[in-house]
């Protein structure tokens, strides 16, 4: 019977006129664009305490708030920010019930579960400031008929640059040489006798997206042997240029790297595609980046790697949780050199991500699209690497 009642409505649908059909909305479908009125946004971003002050550009704490405050009130919306993200009594979970848009950043991310999704019964709009929305339950939000949308490209050059420093301070043995120097040492040999160039050396990148294409070509004029893994083939002419070969079969590149940087999303498809097995085929002393996110490692078995020697160093700024626990693995892990996550946060790319959740903003109160790139849930639907 309930069949039979979507097949009529299904039909009814299908004789309808394109402006019809773009007002129809799925019972669970909620309304993408703002319904009249004031709206309460509330906004997740990390603490600055006492380098809020330090410079004026810095908006991307919670003490900045992506500098919009003024223009959200002046539209007559009600603006809360908070660092306060975890557990039933948190600020946040308090806004839960009757926010419209929560915007939050993957540095401090606030963890949009199903069940905080089924509690916000006003929520229209997740905005990620900045890039990668996996600590929302995407498909909770897709079901519910929410909008997620991030500030594609806004910190590409930023984590690209910095991937660039990670694989020269692993490559160069150079932490262990400045903990030499703050600790009153000096001990060339206990540096020499693992760095190397990084000319000659292998680098593959598993993900070629922006950040991917904007490491290699950093990397062209280090003259390495240049590797890539991507769902998609780049273009030959744009391939050319940059100077990589693709690679089809992620688990024929590995073993051939002596440099491996992660630049993809988390997705179901790369949660943990860095275990214990994988990491055991590849090349003996390999050099591991990852700016991308912590959950595409099995933590335990990059630790245990790193305690063997199989991998001879690992960097990155992204763990799982965050902030990481203070018994993470990797905090106490050999020949690591990894940082809170930061990368992504740079002065430069917080007004270009605080610009961007801004344009979302007045097109969501205009009612109108975003950049078409910018959206991971839109009408029911996750963006096709998601998928
Ligand atoms: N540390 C930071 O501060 C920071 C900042 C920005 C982005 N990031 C992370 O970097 C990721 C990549 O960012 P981007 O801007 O380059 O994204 P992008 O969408 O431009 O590129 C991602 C690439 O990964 C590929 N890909 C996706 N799933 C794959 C799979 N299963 N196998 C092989 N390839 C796959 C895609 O085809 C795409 O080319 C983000 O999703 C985010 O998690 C981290």
């Amino acid at each position: 019977m309930a069949m039979k009642k979507a097949a009529t409505a299904a039909a009814a649908l299908g004789n309808q006129t394109l402006a019809a059909r773009i007002l129809y909305r799925s019972p669970l479908q909620r309304h993408l664009h703002a319904t009249p009125g004031s709206k309460k946004i509330v906004g997740v971003f990390y603490k600055a305490n006492e380098y809020a002050s330090m410079n004026p550009n810095f908006v991307g704490c919670a003490e900045g708030g992506l500098g919009i405050r003024d223009w959200l009130e002046s539209k007559g919306h009600q603006y809360i920010v908070t660092d306060d993200k975890e557990g039933p009594d948190s600020e946040l979970e308090k806004h839960i019930p009757d926010l419209h848009v929560l915007i939050s950043t993957p540095f401090h991310p606030a963890y949009v579960t199903a069940e905080r999704i089924k509690k916000a019964k006003n929520l229209q709009l997740l905005l990620t400031a900045g890039i990668g929305s996996d600590h929302i339950d995407l498909k909770a939000a897709a079901a519910a008929g929410l909008t997620v949308a991030e500030v594609t490209g806004s910190n590409v050059v930023s984590v690209a640059e910095d991937e660039l420093m990670r694989i020269l301070i692993l490559v160069r043995n150079f932490l262990p040489g400045y903990h030499q120097v703050i600790n009153g040492d000096w001990n060339v040999a206990a540096i020499a006798h693992r760095a190397y160039d990084l000319e000659g050396k292998t680098v593959g990148t598993v993900g070629a997206g922006r950040i991917g294409k904007l490491l290699l070509q950093r990397l062209k004029p280090f003259n390495c042997n240049l590797l890539y893994h991507d769902r998609l083939k780049m273009d030959p002419e744009l391939e050319n240029q940059i100077g990589a070969k693709f690679e089809e079969d992620l688990d024929v590149m590995l073993p051939k790297c002596d440099v491996i940087v992660i630049n993809t999303p988390l997705t179901e498809k790369t949660k943990g595609m860095f275990d214990k097995e994988r990491i055991s085929k590849l090349k003996k002393g390999v050099l591991i980046v990852n700016n991308a996110r912590g959950a595409i490692m099995d933590a335990q078995a990059v630790a245990d790697a790193c305690s063997s020697g199989h991998i001879a160093g690992y960097s990155g700024d992204v763990w799982y949780p965050q902030p990481a626990p203070k018994d993470h693995p990797w905090r106490y892990m050999p020949n690591h050199a990894m940082t809170p996550h930061i990368s992504g946060t740079t002065i430069d790319a917080q007004l270009r991500y605080a610009a961007g959740t801004k344009d979302m903003l007045d097109r969501y109160f205009k009612g109108e699209d975003f950049p078409a790139q910018n959206y991971i849930v839109k009408e029911g639907k996750l963006a096709s690497q998601y998928l």
